[in-house]
């Protein structure tokens, strides 16, 4: 019987291993215990971190263009983040929440509320990014039940969106690749366009026009489901892996916003890609002037340095939850672990004492200018965009019409590929537009990045287009 579970142009692991090193890597590979993610493919073995570049046993240096996946925001030897850890393993690495609270737990989260859109100063630990949104679910879902509303039980969400890959995260999620061998055992999320300009936007449509023209659509497909049962609408406030880096259009969310508070639905933004300063403030629904009552957070909040991931309540879900049973009927072993929070203690003061976010702020229009200088002719990119440090190139076929790539053509996986044999790490995905074709290439470099890293970034992804594209200056 033939698989159902599909080779895609989603799933960028397809490495062919570096030239020159496949032999032994292939050795490796043979010789390995780990049900890794790609099983069928080599992969360098990552033995040290040197501030933006990780260094494999070969000890070929890859510029880490993409912090992994938007993760490394403070580069990959942070020293005071390295001491954090060490000094907290020789105090206490973790102690049951059950049992005890502890001391880098509520540092955390009396230094993140502090500086979280206002309200949102309750915050529930967990150990990543799905996991968060597996809480705000949980959290949408006990609110609800707790204000006497037990027939709110849909999710929204937008088509096209990631959410994380654990079950539930997976159902609220719109990416058809990643749903589809799962789909029965998943429940249905209503399904909304995602803000997508490149695409979607109309020739003759202001971006103004086109946000309300979502909204409206936001609206009536809330009315068509029966307000009284739509639990929680979740939305990537800057939408990360699967569209490729693609804010929304300005107004967008203040509309949906209001809609959400009309009918009684709790807005859950999920930053956990686009959080922690990537898009050049501590939280990305600053820049879109909105407070959401679930706000998830987890990548940049341990900076790679340890699993973490965390949900900001407002005070009604609080309050609600606490002022009704009493408590928020969930919890992992490893919710609050005191190692986990002390790591991400030093990520935030490394934020705060050394100006990382000013940082984004100055690198980000630089990158993006050097993107545009280099690429914004190229035939085979339709778009370059993004915001802070959290940029995206599209391919197409065909400019004019932003005519995508055949899926078989496996434009991002090549991407992906040469990358790394140019010693550069970025993060292209397939399957964009609908689950099936579209590529991108993400970049979502450290904060700590220099204007020469950004010199070597635009070269390194030049010669790796080429590589891939090598018909381009033919077309030009
Ligand atoms: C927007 C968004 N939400 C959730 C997740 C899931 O996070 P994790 O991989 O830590 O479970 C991701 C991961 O890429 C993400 O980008």
């Amino acid at each position: 019987m033939r698989s159902s579970v599909q080779r895609s142009p989603h799933d960028t692991g397809a490495n062919p291993a570096p030239a020159g090193d496949s032999q032994q890597n292939h050795a490796e590979l043979t010789a390995s215990h780990v049900f890794h993610r790609f099983p069928r493919n080599a992969m360098p073995v990552a033995v040290a971190g040197d501030g933006v570049y990780v260094i494999d046993r070969q000890g070929k240096r890859y510029l880490d263009a993409s912090s992994g996946a938007a993760v490394s925001c403070l580069g990959h030897s942070h020293p005071a983040v390295i001491r954090a850890i060490q000094r907290q393993a020789e105090q206490l690495a973790f102690a049951h929440t059950s049992f005890f609270t502890n001391e880098p737990l509520e540092e955390l989260a009396a230094l993140l509320s502090a500086s979280a859109p206002p309200g949102l100063d309750r915050v529930y630990f967990v150990s990543g990014g799905s996991e968060a949104v597996e809480a705000a679910l949980k959290l949408a879902r006990q609110y609800q039940v707790e204000r006497g509303e037990p027939q709110r039980t849909r999710v929204m969400s937008r088509r096209q969106s990631y959410h994380g890959n654990t079950l539930g995260a997976l159902a609220a999620g719109g990416n058809r690749w990643r749903r589809a061998p799962f789909e029965p055992l998943l429940t249905q999320a209503l399904d909304v366009a995602p803000c997508y300009a490149y695409r979607d936007r109309r020739p003759d449509e202001s971006e103004e026009a086109y946000g309300e023209r979502l909204a409206c659509e936001f609206e009536q497909a809330i009315v068509a489901a029966g307000p009284e049962t739509v639990m929680c609408f979740i939305a990537e406030t800057v939408c990360g892996a699967t569209l490729g880096a693609v804010p929304a259009v300005p107004g967008y969310f203040r509309r949906i916003r209001d809609i959400c508070d009309r009918y009684g639905i709790l807005l859950i933004l999920d930053e956990v890609m686009c959080g922690m300063g990537r898009t050049g403030t501590l939280y990305a629904c600053e820049q879109e002037g909105v407070i959401p009552d679930l706000l998830v957070i987890a990548k940049g909040l341990g900076a790679g340095y340890q699993p973490i991931g965390a949900v900001h309540a407002a005070r009604h879900v609080f309050d609600a939850i606490v002022g009704g049973s009493g408590f928020f009927q969930h919890g992992h072993t490893y919710s609050g672990h005191a190692l986990a929070c002390a790591a991400a203690v030093a990520v935030q003061k490394a934020l705060r004492d050394e100006h990382l976010i000013d940082n984004v702020q100055r690198r980000g229009p630089q990158l993006m200018q050097r993107l545009r200088e280099r690429f914004g002719m190229h035939p085979y990119v339709g778009d370059i965009r993004g915001r802070g440090l959290l940029l995206a190139l599209e391919f197409v076929a065909e400019r004019d019409a932003r005519t995508p790539f055949p899926a078989e053509a496996r434009t991002a996986q090549r991407i992906k590929a040469s990358a790394l044999e140019h010693g550069l790490m970025c993060y292209p995905a397939g399957g964009v537009i609908d689950g099936k074709v579209g590529d991108h290439a993400m970049l979502a470099p450290p904060f700590i990045i220099e204007e020469k890293h950004l010199d070597e970034m635009v070269d390194k992804l030049a010669e790796t287009i080429d590589a891939v594209f090598p018909d381009a200056a033919r077309r030009r």
